[in-house]
């Protein structure tokens, strides 16, 4: 496989969906809501996931495709290419904010992350990584993250892992959030992981993300030395929904240790 080949037709891609995407600001856009009334999708939502299998079916028909909205294929394991696509990472951010979202993708080939992209479509900042080829914020190489502690870091956390919630001990994430210098919710995993791999974060911590809220960005981070694992410290499966952590390594091990108590 070529990868640089692979790498610019991907980009090629996002930028093109990303275009369409910035259209749509210009339409009414049309709202649904899936599993729950703040579980939304629109209708642009699904015109891009579907822009991306159509070309992706044509130009490599033996790849599968994994997206959020459905129109890919049934993806039981990981073997062979496999692309992660998140159309819209941040739909409520879309919908209310128009910004804060982004357009996630990882391709992965035996269940190993070989290039990731998030691109911020508003703010035309594209995040890309090739594995063992170093990550990049728009073709300019962002560089290792250096360690740094709990009091001096900014924790990318949602408050509802503050309140009591079914899938950790809340006092624990007190205590992290009164342990670490500030906390930050963007809204969109994606951009929360770019974020940490810019060093703009220095960890995001999430009770529940579907793989492709974070495939592309799991490469990405690890590029800069950034560590991404379950709450449990375990590889993410990236098949189902799980716990997600990410941070360099001192702080990874330290929030794991010290602030995280899962309820099983
Ligand atoms: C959501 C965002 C959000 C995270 C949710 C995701 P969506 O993705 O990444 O930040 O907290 O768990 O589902 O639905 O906007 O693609
Ligand atoms: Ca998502
Ligand atoms: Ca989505």
């Amino acid at each position: 496989m070529d990868w640089g080949l692979l790498d610019r037709y991907a980009k090629s891609l996002i930028k093109e969906a990303g275009h369409k995407i910035r259209v749509s600001f210009f339409s009414e856009i049309e709202i649904d809501s899936k599993a729950s009334a703040n579980d939304l999708v629109t209708n642009i939502d699904r015109q891009v996931e579907q822009f991306f299998i159509r070309k992706i079916k044509n130009d490599y028909p033996d790849h599968k495709i994994l997206g959020e909205e459905g129109f890919g294929d049934v993806v039981r394991t990981l073997d062979g290419v496999v692309w992660l696509l998140d159309p819209i990472d941040g739909t409520m951010n879309f919908i209310h904010q128009k910004r804060n979202f982004a357009i996630s993708l990882g391709i992965y080939v035996d269940g190993i992350g070989v290039l990731g992209y998030i691109y911020d479509v508003v703010n035309d900042e594209l995040y890309h990584a090739i594995k063992d080829g170093g990550a990049y914020l728009n073709d300019e190489r962002l560089p290792y993250l250096s360690s740094i502690p709990l009091s001096e870091a900014i924790i990318g956390l949602n408050a509802s892992w503050v309140a009591p919630n079914q899938y950790m001990d809340h006092k624990k994430t007190i205590e992290l959030v009164q342990s670490c210098r500030g906390t930050r919710s963007y809204g969109s995993a994606a951009i929360e992981l770019a974020y940490v791999s810019t060093g703009r974060l220095n960890s995001y911590i999430s009770m529940r993300l579907s793989p492709w809220d974070i495939a592309g960005g799991m490469v990405i981070a690890s590029e800069v030395g950034a560590v991404a694992t379950n709450l449990k410290g375990e590889k993410q499966q990236l098949l189902g929904q799980d716990t997600f952590i990410v941070a360099v390594p001192s702080l990874h091990k330290d929030i794991l240790d010290n602030y995280i108590s899962l309820k099983e």
